[in-house]
């Protein structure tokens, strides 16, 4: 069975706006290959990448507006929850869930940047998807201009992506 390709299938098909552009099914795309790019660099352990693929490719499912969409996080988490979640039972249901919750919620409980560290979890959360997911998304960042060279390395978690936001070589995809 190869799942990544049902989960992507699913991804494409089930968008709740398939004609967003900076959140669109590109975007979903992109994001899922900078989350690759990251797996490999951080020699991340297999056993997590599915729980990371299915982050990557559902965190958006539930937008509907490109320019504001307070509530997309909490939407497409619960389109996971409710009906995708029992296609692929043997995912982390509890980390997916708080990873695409808390994608786009830029005020952490603990106060300070949005990265993980900041938010409440417990030892139920494996850091490690929102950590990806969370640093492939703002990856994608560049799609809009102001972030062109702009990405604030605060924002990201893993190494890689530190040093790889705001490079040529990261620049010249959005040419
Ligand atoms: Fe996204």
């Amino acid at each position: 069975m190869n799942f990544e390709k049902r989960m992507y299938d699913i991804a494409k098909e089930i968008m709740s706006n398939k004609d967003l552009k900076d959140h669109g099914f590109e975007h979903v795309k992109r994001v899922v290959n900078y989350g690759k790019r990251i797996i490999l660099e951080e020699k991340i352990n297999k056993t997590h990448h599915l729980d990371i693929l299915a982050a990557l490719y559902f965190h958006d499912i539930g937008r509907v507006d490109d320019s504001k969409d307070d509530e997309h996080g909490i939407r497409s988490a619960e389109i996971f929850k409710q009906e995708i979640h029992q296609l692929f039972p043997f995912l982390d249901l509890k980390t997916i869930l708080f990873t695409v919750n808390n994608h786009q919620n830029y005020e952490p409980e603990l106060g300070g940047y949005p990265v993980v560290s900041n938010y409440k979890t417990n030892s139920d959360i494996n850091i490690l998807v929102p950590e990806v997911m969370w640093d492939a998304d703002r990856l994608d960042l560049p799609r809009i201009q102001k972030f062109k060279g702009n990405i604030d390395p605060n924002y990201l978690h893993t190494n890689f992506a530190k040093k790889f936001a705001n490079t040529k070589e990261h620049l010249k995809m959005y040419e």
